[in-house]
């Protein structure tokens, strides 16, 4: 079968490893991919929301399935685009998507549905924000409700920083439409880690726990990044408490949106706090993590085609999915300056003698070829990523 990947990071990069050693692949493409991706797929000069023109890429070039990798196209439809022309998209509709395009949403129905989440409120003018601050006080963390490229979130210390939050959100635009409304809501102290899960609505199929590092510096300083580096499975989940997340948050959320009619297939991506007062959500994704799906994918030992597939078609529940006993980490090397301002296009050398390591993988994010030359394309550039199964 032909196969398109849709995105172009590091999460793309190890999709398209995985799904490259599939025997079922014919062609893979993958839109717009990076200079690693190049290694093993087609690249196609077509951005990740680019809808319609990947929908007619997939129609001409007959395109039997195509994997999304980022939030952004799934919230903007493409599974229903894909669909209503009779093509197969992996991934969750627009509707489903909105458990992550939408924090108001989320946070909405975990309430509807006691799913165990931080206490909160939703606010549409800053003056009742404000408000409402002064009466719960910091710490306190604001959030815009939609997407906004992993900074929506604003952790504050301080009244004053919080404040500045909502003014950032709703009076500055900094985030346009997704500022429209804010969440505000109480600070949970704890450590977090990632569940993950394939459901195509009726079955869960939870993969090993995963954790990933989000402050740009070691010893946990410096702002918050996409994610530094992960790695699976996360100490701190304890078998008993998987089972618990699962059953407390992950089924009860395919439920609930079945029941709210927003049947959910794909990936979903729980946020969790492991806090003093019990485990709770910080927020759902609607697709794979980046850097997570590395480490995770590094440790899947069967073929992930049939089970994309079987996620679509309904038959998880048949799946063949087994996992390597082995621990998986990735480490991502980053641009300086990064997650602020960095510099793009710098050559990178060594790519050769680290990819011949035996146990070592790495996958391209930010990069590009330009006349044989690998450089620099973002702030992420590579997640290097260990041990390979044997
Ligand atoms: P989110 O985009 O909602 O996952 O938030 C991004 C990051 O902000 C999380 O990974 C946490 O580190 C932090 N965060 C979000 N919500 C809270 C909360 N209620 N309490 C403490 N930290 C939070
Ligand atoms: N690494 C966090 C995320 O993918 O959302």
């Amino acid at each position: 079968m032909n196969i398109l990947v849709v995105g172009g990071g590091g999460r793309e990069h190890a999709l398209v490893w995985k799904i490259a050693e599939s025997p079922l692949v014919d062609r893979l493409f993958c839109a717009p991919g990076n200079a690693g991706i190049a290694e093993q797929a087609e690249c196609v000069d077509i951005g990740a929301e680019e809808v319609l023109r990947l929908r007619r890429f997939a129609r001409e070039n007959a395109i039997d399935l195509t994997v999304v990798g980022p939030e952004a196209p799934l919230v903007k439809g493409i599974v229903d685009a894909f669909e209503t022309a009779g093509l197969r998209a992996f991934g969750p509709s627009q509707q489903a998507a909105r458990i992550e395009g939408s924090k108001v949403f989320a946070k909405q129905l975990m309430q509807r549905h006691s799913i165990p989440t931080a206490e909160f409120r939703t606010f549409t003018a800053p003056e009742r924000a404000k408000a409402y601050l002064d009466m719960v006080g910091a710490p306190i963390v604001v959030k815009a409700d939609g997407l906004a490229a992993g900074k929506a979130a604003i952790v504050c210390r301080t009244l004053e920083e919080a404040y500045e939050a909502v003014d950032r959100i709703m009076i500055r635009n900094e985030f346009a439409d997704a500022g429209a409304q804010v969440v505000v809501e109480s600070c949970l102290r704890g450590e977090e880690a990632s569940m993950i899960a394939f459901t195509d609505g009726r079955t869960l199929a939870v993969m090993p726990s995963c954790q990933d590092h989000k402050p740009i510096y070691d010893g946990d300083r410096g702002p918050n990044t996409g994610g530094m580096g992960a790695y699976s499975p996360a100490p701190l989940i304890s078998d008993e408490l998987a089972a618990q997340l699962e059953r407390e948050v992950l089924v009860q959320t395919v439920h609930a949106m079945n029941r709210e009619d927003k049947p959910y297939r794909g990936v979903l991506y729980a946020g969790i706090m492991v806090a003093d007062e019990g485990p709770r959500v910080l927020e759902f994704n609607c697709r794979l993590g980046d850097p997570e799906t590395q480490p995770l994918l590094m440790r899947l030992e069967s073929d992930l085609v049939p089970v994309l597939l079987s996620t679509l078609d309904g038959t998880l529940e048949d799946a063949d999915i087994r996992w390597s006993e082995r621990p998986t980490c990735c480490v991502v090397m980053a641009s300086g300056g990064y997650p602020l301002s960095y510099k793009k296009g710098y050559p990178i050398e060594g790519l050769e003698e680290a990819g011949a390591m035996d146990d070592v993988v790495v996958f391209h994010a930010g990069t590009r070829l330009e006349d044989g030359q690998v450089l620099t394309n973002g702030g992420r550039v590579l997640g290097v990523t260990a041990p390979r199964r044997p």
